[in-house]
């Protein structure tokens, strides 16, 4: 459990079909939906279009991640709050905080992904393979709290965070690949594991 610091949680609640009386979308209902909709689905584009809704869902019922929040480490720069872990269980569930300037190398996470800003704003620049290991850039986004962006295992990017606070972002991923997972060197046009 990481220091309490609390941060704006911006996922406005959406009108939606409930039983009554009331009852959130719980953490541990996303993360059996998860396994579901990865058993239901092979394509990791129909999993993510099922995921992403149900992600935003979740965080608005959410305020207690708060408790969860951990400073980003002052030498590394980010700082990784896991939020669920139990052996086998095929997923990466985390709250991420990377401090204000920082940036991450250029990577693939050679697998889906999710992630859900809920404070900071970042932004995230995208690339593809030319030839080889070479790599061009293809485009950037930028990432405020209450967006989310979901990416598929190809996806190379690379994050800067923007504005004086620190990012606070809500991070999903399925089963990584490490043969497949790289950071990739833009200039010298090679890449290594990761
Ligand atoms: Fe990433």
């Amino acid at each position: 459990m990481g220091t309490l610091a609390p941060f704006a949680l911006k996922y406005e609640r959406r009108p939606i079909k409930r039983i009554a009386p009331y009852s959130p979308y719980r953490l541990y209902r996303l993360l059996t939906d998860l396994e579901d909709i990865v058993a239901e689905f092979g394509d990791d584009r129909d999993r993510l279009f099922r995921i992403v809704p149900r992600v935003r869902q979740f965080l608005t019922d959410a305020q207690w991640l708060e408790a969860f929040y951990v400073p980003p480490d002052p030498k590394k720069g980010w700082s990784v709050s896991k939020l669920y872990d139990e052996p086998d269980y095929p997923f990466t569930v985390q709250l991420v905080a990377w401090t204000p300037g920082a940036t991450s190398p250029i990577h693939n996470h050679a697998t889906w992904g999710v992630v859900a800003m809920l404070d900071g704003s970042e932004k995230n620049s995208f690339w593809r393979r030319t030839e080889g290991d070479a790599i061009e850039k293809v485009g950037d986004r930028l990432l405020e709290p209450g967006e989310a962006i979901a990416f598929t295992p190809d996806t190379i990017h690379c994050i800067e965070v923007l504005g004086n606070t620190p990012t606070v972002s809500f991070n999903l991923y399925g089963k990584t690949d490490y043969t497949k997972r790289f950071e990739f060197d833009a200039v010298a046009h090679t890449a290594k594991r990761f």
